[in-house]
């Protein structure tokens, strides 16, 4: 297996000073203001991980080759945030990593390489990096679990209206996207919704109106910024006319793990037929929906009931739109 990004595994600076290699921060801007907002609105900052060197296109095509095809998620999507949601998945069909990104920049799909610290050394090292700076930044978090994933993305390509379950940051390395980030609140999240995506009933998907975009906080992102926003918080991303390179990382606290169960314990109510009436994270009402939920889970109702992804395309350079639909017998 070849290993990817041997000539910068970390972005390190030499400093003249003391002779000595030190890393680089990798937040440059994260004040007082900041530490307030953190977690508790939407927050962009100033970081310097998009100088690293592994994002080039030959570095990228080299992590990719190195990956087994399970790790890389490849999705197409429509062209109208208002139109159908037509988000499908694609198969890689033994294109190389170059190819791929040749195929990224030529069509219109995303790629999702998630939990890649699993994989690769170099992505460990800056996932404890960041959450180092991170809890030393924002102290008090309590991170008990993390991950980062690699996203690579064609121009102009988008991600629906969506809510994710654990804490999310958002960082560009290359290209620009516009993100939209929404109230995490009704009528944007409705309970429903975010309690049948913590369940895994549903992958992602949330109700959305397209009037919500007056409500929206849109904050263009370029290569050297990032972004944090509060729990739950719908958000949608459209690229512009540019391939972009980010990463995308999950991190679960106490508080995170709380939420989860309150809203997973809620969903099983409203499935069963009552309201929930709380949204309590802490005392009796809490540990009742803990207890449902270890039952629920025990006996196996997750998994029957837990949402599938079904392959739609292969990517293929012959075809034009690089997509093949994948035919299902009948
Ligand atoms: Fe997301």
């Amino acid at each position: 297996m070849r290993r990817p990004c041997k000539k910068a595994i970390n972005c390190l600076q030499f400093s003249l000073a003391s002779g000595s290699v030190v890393a680089a921060p990798i937040f440059t801007s994260f004040d007082t203001k900041a530490q307030a907002l953190w977690g508790n609105a939407p927050l962009r900052l100033d970081h310097s991980v998009h100088q690293r060197t592994m994002f080039t296109d030959e570095g990228l095509a080299q992590i990719i080759d190195s990956l087994p095809d399970d790790l890389i998620s490849i999705v197409t999507m429509g062209a109208d945030q208002r139109g159908p949601r037509d988000w499908a998945y694609c198969r890689r069909n033994g294109l190389s990593g170059a190819a791929l990104i040749e195929s990224v920049k030529q069509g219109r799909i995303w790629i999702n390489i998630i939990r890649i610290e699993r994989a690769l050394p170099e992505f460990r090292s800056l996932l404890e990096e960041i959450y180092d700076e991170i809890e030393k930044k924002a102290p008090g978090l309590g991170v008990y679990s993390k991950s980062v994933g690699l996203l690579i993305s064609s121009p102009n390509a988008k991600v629906y209206f969506h809510a994710d379950v654990p804490g999310q940051t958002l960082w560009q390395l290359r290209g620009e996207k516009r993100v939209y980030i929404y109230p995490d609140r009704e009528p944007f999240l409705r309970d429903g919704d975010i309690e049948n995506v913590i369940r895994g009933v549903t992958e992602e998907e949330i109700h959305y109106e397209p009037w919500f975009d007056d409500y929206a906080l849109v904050m263009d992102l370029k290569p050297g910024q990032m972004l944090h926003w509060p729990l739950n918080a719908p958000h949608r991303v459209d690229n512009m006319d540019c391939m972009n390179v980010s990463i995308t990382t999950e991190h679960w606290t106490p508080s995170i793990r709380r939420n989860f169960a309150m809203r997973y314990g809620n969903g099983l109510l409203r499935r069963f037929g009552w309201t929930p009436k709380s949204k309590n994270i802490r005392g009796p009402s809490l540990w009742a929906k803990v207890a449902l939920t270890a039952a629920w889970r025990l006996s196996g109702q997750q998994k029957r009931n837990a949402y599938r992804r079904k392959m739609s395309y292969d990517l293929d350079p012959e075809t034009p739109g690089l997509l093949r639909p994948i035919e299902t017998a009948t």
